[in-house]
């Protein structure tokens, strides 16, 4: 069922072959921006990898494979999948159906072949998002449509899976997708704290994972997000807690830059609201993964988004220097939705 993953190294090949990619939108004031050192170093964090190793792992010969007529549960679910139902890719495990409405079918089921995937094979059937796909539970039905239409048109760049998706999602079940997901709370899952060091990570299915020997070093500037229970998450239990350690500091300066801006930037509240719970079609920030946030800093800064309502972040993203985005980012995620 977790059909989306395998499409993820596509997604991300994508994102990197576009960040060079040039605009032809651009103007003087938010030409996109190649790379610098700084946003080159914070990619090794901010986008994602499917696997890398751990170095303090022991080697083993061959990973064993999984017995298909084996039984998976999660901790405080019912439910139970067999690993051959999980690894189908014709629907999605739902392992808490009643802590949310009953979703559309473009949600929870793939009507093959190709696109569109089911949107919950990634932003999870509650819309509550993971560690590596946002959140869509409460965004405004207006900026979800405008986003998958970005998309369709290549306006918003990457990844490449939801350019597929957008390409090939008809309009009813466009219609019927951003109707479930604007309708439902969003109830993040992450704690943020602050640390001056973080145990060494390495990827596992997109996730920085702690290393087995519990090595640690100092978190620099950096944000790492993980997942308190990696097994879970990979069958898809949307419960599971996550953490994000963010700089110590970060928070009461990030509170600065939303509440009164930088010495270049508008401060984020002007439009992003009191609290930064979104206003009108602007979304919410409150609350969601700060991960996701320098990202699509990141990506606003490059050109990777550029149509038409993205134009006052694409200024904004070129006043941010790197510590900026990581405090504001940590702030806006520790705040409530
Ligand atoms: C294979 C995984 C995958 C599937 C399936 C998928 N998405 Fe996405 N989606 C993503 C990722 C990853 C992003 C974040 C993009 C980025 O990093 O900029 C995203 C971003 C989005 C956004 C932008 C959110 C924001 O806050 O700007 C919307 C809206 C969205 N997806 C809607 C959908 C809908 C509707 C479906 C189902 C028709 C769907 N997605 C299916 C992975 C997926
Ligand atoms: C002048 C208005 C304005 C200001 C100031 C502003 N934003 Fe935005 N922001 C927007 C709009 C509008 C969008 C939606 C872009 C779109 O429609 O594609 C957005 C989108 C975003 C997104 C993407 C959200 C998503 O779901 O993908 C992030 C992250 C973001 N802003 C962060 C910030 C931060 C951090 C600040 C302050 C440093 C800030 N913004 C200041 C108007 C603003």
């Amino acid at each position: 069922m977790r059909v989306g993953r395998s499409k993820l190294p596509a997604m991300l090949l994508g994102a990197a072959i576009l960040i060079f990619a040039s605009c032809e939108f651009a103007d003087a004031q938010t030409a996109p921006q190649p790379p610098d050192a700084e946003i080159r170093a914070a990619m090794a964090w901010v986008f994602p990898k499917a696997h890398s190793p751990d170095p303090s792992a022991p080697r083993l010969a061959r990973k064993p494979k999984p017995e298909p007529n084996e039984v998976v549960r999660v901790p405080g679910s019912t439910q139970s999948y067999t690993r051959a139902q999980l690894d189908a890719d014709d629907s999605i495990a739902d392992w808490f159906p009643h802590d949310h409405p009953s979703p559309p079918r473009i949600v929870m089921v793939h009507r093959k072949p190709g696109f569109p995937l089911p949107c919950a094979d990634c932003h999870m059937p509650n819309g509550q998002g993971d560690i590596t796909s946002p959140a869509l539970a409460g965004l405004p039905r207006e900026y979800i449509v405008e986003q998958l239409m970005a998309f369709r048109q290549g306006t918003r760049s990457t990844p490449l899976v939801m350019t597929r998706e957008a390409q090939s999602i008809n309009d009813a079940d466009l219609d019927l997708a951003s109707s479930y997901f604007s309708k439902l709370a969003y109830e993040p899952r992450t704690r943020v704290i602050e640390t001056a060091t973080v145990p060494r990570t390495h990827w596992v299915d997109f996730v920085l994972v702690p290393n087995r020997d519990g090595a640690r070093e100092p978190i620099g500037e950096r944000i790492i997000e993980t997942s308190t229970d990696i097994v879970s998450h990979i069958v898809g239990d949307y419960h599971v807690e996550n953490v994000a350690w963010v700089p110590p500091g970060s928070i009461a300066h990030g509170a600065v830059i939303a509440s009164k801006g930088t010495a270049k930037a508008l401060p984020c509240e002007s439009c992003h609201g009191p609290a930064l719970r979104g206003v009108g079609d602007t979304p919410p920030l409150a609350g969601r993964s700060p991960t996701y946030i320098v990202r699509e800093l990141i990506r606003f800064r490059l050109g990777q988004r550029t149509n038409s309502g993205a134009a006052p972040m694409r200024l904004e993203a070129l006043r941010l220097t790197l510590k900026d985005m990581i405090d504001v980012a940590a702030y806006a995620a520790s705040r409530e939705p």
